[in-house]
């Protein structure tokens, strides 16, 4: 199945649906007409009636004529939406960001004849930075299709849908771990005399710059301390002053409750 000339409805244009219709739309990955967004308040959503998307609350409607349906509604309004749209539902590629709800169950929900793919972004969807995650009962190509549609918003990788919450945890709660990193990088800047702004500056790209030197997959983290590490010097006794207090326990730790917790919900 190729994007172009596919209508993707998109129910649930709250913060991940509108993330994702904004880079749908800058990607040219399918024309403005193809696209149709839903949710029962309509207000504030001008800007894109005025570029030619379909906005309404008619879920039924918006469902039949779509070849794909993206869920963006919370998990408890999910059984809502299916009760209204199961009519509609026969040879769709139904894409689910919801947290929690597991293929199989996805897969019930919607009936046999229906592909069901899950994907689960970050917030840096507004940045086109989401590292998204995807498990998936679909074909090949419409799996691959998927990760089309993600691509253009950051980076996506295929997993088993048992390592889905793990993903969540990583991946969509990661945001904000790291970011408490830099927050805590920039506050120990500010003690060091910088005002906040330019402390943030410092903290965010240095954040960036380490990310950066693993993207192509090929160095691991500590080959990259040891560049910065001298003997005896102040990297690596800060470094284990942090270690001491439990920086790498603590990150590994916070994750373990975090996915303790995910599975109690
Ligand atoms: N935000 C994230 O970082 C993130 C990351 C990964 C996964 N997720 C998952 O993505 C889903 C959406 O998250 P979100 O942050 O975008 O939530 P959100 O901002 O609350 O958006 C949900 C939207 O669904 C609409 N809605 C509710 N009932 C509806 C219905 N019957 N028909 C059509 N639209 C309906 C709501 O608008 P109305 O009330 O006007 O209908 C709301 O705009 C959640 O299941 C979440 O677990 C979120």
């Amino acid at each position: 199945m190729e994007l172009k000339n596919k209508h993707i409805t998109i129910i649930g244009a709250g913060n991940l649906g509108l993330a994702i219709t904004k880079g749908l739309l800058k990607s040219g990955l399918l024309q403005e007409n193809k696209l149709t967004i839903t949710k029962r308040k309509l207000d504030g959503l001008d800007q894109f009636v005025e570029k030619g998307i379909r906005v309404t609350s008619n879920n039924k409607e918006a469902a039949a004529q779509a070849d794909i349906i993206l869920l963006a509604v919370q998990p408890q309004q999910l059984s809502a939406v299916i009760e209204e749209i199961k009519d509609t539902l026969t040879n769709k590629l139904i894409i689910s960001t919801l947290t929690g709800v597991k293929l199989h169950a996805l897969q019930e929900y919607v009936g046999d004849t229906n592909q069901v793919v899950r994907a689960m972004p970050n917030t840096a969807l507004a940045v086109q930075q989401s590292m998204t995650c995807i498990s998936s009962n679909a074909s090949k190509n419409n799996t691959q299709l998927v990760e089309s549609i993600f691509a253009v918003l950051g980076k996506t990788i295929v997993i088993e849908d048992e390592l889905m919450q793990a993903a969540t945890v990583m991946g969509a709660s990661g945001i904000a771990f790291w970011l408490r990193l830099v927050r805590a990088t920039t506050q120990g800047g500010v003690q060091l005399g910088f005002d906040a702004p330019e402390a943030q500056k410092i903290a965010v790209q240095t954040c960036l710059g380490a990310a950066s030197l693993l993207q192509n997959g090929s160095n691991h983290p500590e080959s990259e301390i040891d560049k910065v590490t001298t003997p005896k010097g102040c990297t690596i006794s800060g470094l284990n002053e942090m270690e001491h207090q439990g920086l790498s326990s603590a990150l590994i730790q916070g994750l373990v409750t975090s996915f303790k917790k995910i599975n109690e919900i």
